[in-house]
């Protein structure tokens, strides 16, 4: 039997906070697989790679493991550092291709040998575990996606208006969800929830109470 929960959704949906929440109270381990993605942007940018054509070899020489939160590169925690709006549309970039989504497969599927999981992103239901053993599809409007973003940059805002973090959302959304392998949509079989005007506790009790019933 499946020990997955699989939790995707577009950018800002709340995925994470949901997805961290619901495992703490399971009791079960929570997995980010953002951070894997984000992780391959911020190594290619660093080693002066074009983002839309990571080599084979230099994948293959990465050493990635996801961690609750975060991820461990060739050893070292990462995670504040991959929170930047360049990894974010990094990490779009380079989830378009093949490569990097083939490297990424294995990795995300060895994370349930570890018992139970929540595990969160945009192809877990359709490609990564279809035979999960409860699927969610987090989702909410643009606008309110674009607050809660802004709300949780707090004074690292800056500059940046809700317009922008619209606009950054949409592009996102719109290049995850058109591109060809893996595109984000529901899964078979999904229970779609829109979190719009919701609290993370109502939407934490609503999936509990799906799970309860799976
Ligand atoms: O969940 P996130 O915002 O940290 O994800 C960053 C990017 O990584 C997202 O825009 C698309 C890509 N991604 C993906 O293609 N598949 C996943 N399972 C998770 C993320």
């Amino acid at each position: 039997m499946s020990t997955v929960v699989a939790i995707d959704g577009p950018a800002g949906a709340g995925k994470s906070t949901v997805a961290r929440a619901l495992a703490a109270r399971m009791g079960y381990v929570y997995v980010n697989t953002g951070m894997l993605y984000r992780a391959i942007a911020y190594a290619a940018g660093a080693a002066g790679i074009d983002l839309e054509s990571v080599p084979a070899d230099f994948l293959n020489r990465l050493q990635l493991e996801p961690e609750n939160d975060g991820v461990r590169l060739n050893g070292r925690r990462l995670e504040e550092e991959l929170r930047t709006p360049e990894c974010s549309q990094g990490a779009s970039v380079v989830s378009k291709q093949p490569e990097v989504r083939a490297a990424l497969l294995p990795i995300q599927r060895r994370a349930a040998e570890r018992g139970w999981i929540v595990m969160e992103g945009r192809d877990i239901g359709t490609v990564v575990f279809p035979d999960a053993a409860a699927k969610f599809f987090i989702t909410a409007t643009v606008e309110e996606r674009a607050r809660r973003r802004l709300a949780q940059l707090g004074n690292r805002a800056g500059q940046l208006t809700l317009d922008a973090v619209k606009a950054e959302i949409e592009e996102r959304d719109l290049r995850d969800s058109t591109r060809k392998i893996a595109p984000l949509k529901p899964a078979p079989g999904a229970i779609v929830v829109d979190t719009t005007g919701l609290t993370i506790e109502q939407v934490v009790e609503r999936l509990a109470g799906e799970l309860a019933r799976a």
